[in-house]
C-alpha cells in the first residue's frame, strides 16, 4: 500500500510523531494509500517553510511573468496527467470517472487562467488634493493557510492555490482528511517545474488538530475555508485572535426554481443535474426544488421517474452515472436525512440503500415531495442526493420561500418569459443565479455565498483580490518645508 509524504519546503515528509491515516476507497471500503496525521508541529513547521519563503525566499519579489510562467507550467503537467490523476481523483472520492476527467481538466484551466492574470495585476494613482503623488500598491497578503473539502479535491486545491501564488503568497494547504492523494501528487511536480521550497507546502491530517492550529497560527496572514458552516464558524472565531483575514465558503440549500412555462424537459434533466451531479455532494446543490402548482404533479412523476434510471455502479466504469458518498460518515449522515424525510414529508424515490450493493457507500438518489420549507430536509444542507420538492403559487410565492433560508450560496429559475426570469434574478439573494440551467461554473466568474454560505469571492479577478493587500504610497511633490509649527 503506498505512503505518501506530505509536502514540506519542497519535500516529502512523515509526520514529526510518525502517525499515519488511512485513505479510503469508499466504493470498496478499502484502504488504498496512507497520508500523515499532522499535528500542531507539523503545521508549525510548514508554516515556518512558507513564512521563509515569504520574508526572506524571494518568492513575493519574482516577477509576475515569472509567476505566471510556473502556473502554465503546472497546468500543462496537469493536463500530461489527466488520465491517472482522473483515476487517483475517482478512486479516492467515489466520483464518476467521467466527472473526475472534467474535473481534473477544469484544475488545469484554473491555473492557466490565474497564470495569466499574474501579470494582470495593477495598482492606481489616486487623485489626492495636493502637490503630491499618490499611489496605491497591490502587494501579497503573505502566508495563506488554505482548507478545502472533499468533494472536488483538486479543483478547490486549485481555486485555492492558483490566485494566491499568482498573488505572490505563499500557501499552506490542509486537504480534507479524506480525499488528499491528488494535490499529494501534484505537489511532487513542484520542484522539477521550478516553484521554490515553502512556497507551497500541503498538510495532511484531521480538521482538529491540523485545521484548527493553522487557523490558530499566529504567522499565517489569511485563511481560506471551503467546507461546513459549523467549521467555518469556529475558524471565524478563532481567526479572530489574530485578526487573520478570512474568507468562507460554506454550501448551501439552494433553490432551483420551476416555472409552469418552462420547457418542461428541460425542466426535468435540469432538476435532476442541479441536485444528483457528483452524487449530489456540491456546495451548490439545487436540493430544494421549488415547482409551480400548476405542474406540480406531472412535474414530480417525471421526476422521480427518471431518477430511478440514474445508473449507479462503479466509479472506474464509463458508463456510471453516480458513485458512493465520499466516507462512512457521510454515508450515515445522509441515511440519517432519508429517514428524518419520511418523517417529514412524502416520498416519492429512493429512501434508502440501492439493491445489489453489498459494498460501498451508495445510496439512493431519493426525492420527497410535498416539502414544507420549514421541515429540516429543506432547511439543513444534507450534501447526498436527496431531494425536497417544494410546491409554490406564484412569483413572489416563489421568491419568498427561495429567500426563507439561512444560506445563500446558489439559485436557478426556469421559465421561458424573460421579464419574470430576470426579475427572479433580482429577487433572490444569492451569490450566482442560472436562468435555464444549473451548476455550470467558469473560473472566470466569481464564486461565493451571501448571508450564511460565507464571504467573499473566488475565481475571476475577485478570487485573486482577496490574496493582495492595498499599500497606500504619498509622494511629496513640494519642496517646502510643512510650515504648521
Ligand atoms: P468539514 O467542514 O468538517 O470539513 C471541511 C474541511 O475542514 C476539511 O479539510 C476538514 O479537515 C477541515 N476542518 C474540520 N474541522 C476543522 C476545524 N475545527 N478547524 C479547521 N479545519 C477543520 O466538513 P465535513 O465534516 O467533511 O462535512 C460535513 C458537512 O459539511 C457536509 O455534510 C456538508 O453539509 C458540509 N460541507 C460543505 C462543503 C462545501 O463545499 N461548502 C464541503 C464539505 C462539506
Ligand atoms: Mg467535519
Amino acid at each position: 500500500m503506498k505512503r505518501y509524504g506530505m509536502f514540506v519546503n519542497g519535500e516529502h515528509v512523515k509526520s514529526e510523531r510518525n502517525a499515519w491515516l488511512p485513505v479510503i476507497d469508499p466504493s470498496l471500503e478499502t484502504v488504498i494509500a496512507e497520508v500523515p496525521d499532522a499535528s500542531a508541529a507539523d503545521v508549525d513547521r510548514a508554516v515556518s517553510a512558507a513564512r521563509a519563503a515569504f520574508d526572506t525566499g524571494g518568492w513575493p519579489q519574482t516577477t509576475a511573468q515569472d509567476r505566471g510562467r510556473l502556473l502554465f507550467k503546472l497546468a500543462n503537467k496537469i493536463r500530461d496527467e489527466a488520465g491517472p490523476l482522473a483515476e487517483l481523483e475517482c478512486r479516492n472520492t467515489g466520483k464518476p470517472i467521467v466527472e473526475a476527467e472534467f474535473d481534473i481538466q477544469d484544475a488545469a484551466t484554473c491555473f492557466e487562467y490565474y497564470g495569466g492574470l499574474a501579470t494582470k495585476i495593477q495598482g492606481h494613482v489616486n487623485p489626492v488634493p495636493d502637490n503630491a503623488l499618490s499611489l496605491t500598491l497591490r502587494e501579497p497578503v503573505g502566508v495563506a493557510g488554505q482548507i478545502i473539502p472533499w468533494n472536488y479535491p483538486l479543483v478547490m486545491a486549485a481555486w485555492k492555490l492558483a490566485p494566491a501564488l499568482a498573488a505572490g503568497c505563499a500557501c499552506v494547504l490542509k486537504p480534507a482528511e479524506q480525499t488528499p492523494l491528488t494535490v499529494l501528487e501534484l505537489a511532487s511536480w513542484l520542484p522539477e517545474i521550478g516553484f521554490p521550497p515553502g512556497v507551497v507546502n500541503i498538510i495532511t491530517g484531521l480538521g482538529e488538530p491540523a485545521g484548527s492550529s493553522l487557523v490558530a497560527h499566529p504567522d499565517v496572514d489569511k485563511i481560506a475555508f471551503t467546507g461546513s458552516a459549523a467549521v467555518g464558524k469556529l475558524i471565524l472565531k478563532s481567526a479572530a485572535d489574530t485578526i487573520k483575514r478570512v474568507t468562507l465558503e460554506l454550501g448551501g440549500k439552494s433553490p432551483n426554481i420551476f416555472f409552469a412555462d418552462a420547457d418542461f424537459e428541460a425542466a426535468i434533466d435540469g432538476a435532476l443535474f442541479g441536485v444528483f451531479i457528483n452524487q449530489g455532494e456540491v456546495c451548490s446543490a439545487g436540493s430544494r426544488i421549488l415547482v409551480q402548482k400548476s405542474i406540480y404533479a406531472k412535474f414530480v412523476d417525471a421526476f422521480a421517474e427518471k431518477s430511478k434510471k440514474i445508473l449507479l455502479g462503479p466509479p472506474m466504469d464509463r458508463a456510471t452515472k453516480m458513485g458512493p458518498l465520499v466516507s462512512k460518515e457521510q454515508y450515515d449522515r445522509v441515511r440519517g436525512y432519508q429517514e428524518i424525510g419520511k418523517g417529514e414529508a412524502r416520498l416519492v424515490a429512493g429512501g434508502g440503500r440501492p439493491k445489489g450493493f453489498d459494498k460501498g457507500y451508495f445510496v439512493e438518489p431519493t426525492i420527497f415531495a410535498d416539502v414544507d420549507n420549514n421541515a429540516r430536509i429543506a432547511r439543513e444542507e444534507i450534501f447526498g442526493p436527496v431531494a425536497a420538492v417544494i410546491p409554490f403559487e406564484n412569483e413572489a410565492d416563489a421568491v419568498r420561500i427561495a429567500n426563507d433560508s439561512p444560506y445563500g450560496l446558489a439559485a436557478a429559475v426556469w421559465s421561458r418569459d424573460i421579464f419574470r426570469a430576470l426579475r427572479v434574478v433580482k429577487a433572490v439573494r444569492a451569490g450566482i443565479v442560472w436562468v435555464n440551467h444549473m451548476q455550470p461554473t467558469y473560473v472566470e466568474a466569481p464564486w461565493g455565498g451571501y448571508k450564511q454560505s460565507g464571504f467573499g469571492r473566488e475565481l475571476g479577478p475577485w478570487g485573486m483580490e482577496e490574496y493582495l493587500e492595498a499599500k497606500q504610497v504619498h509622494i511629496n511633490l513640494s519642496e517646502q518645508p510643512i510650515g504648521w509649527y
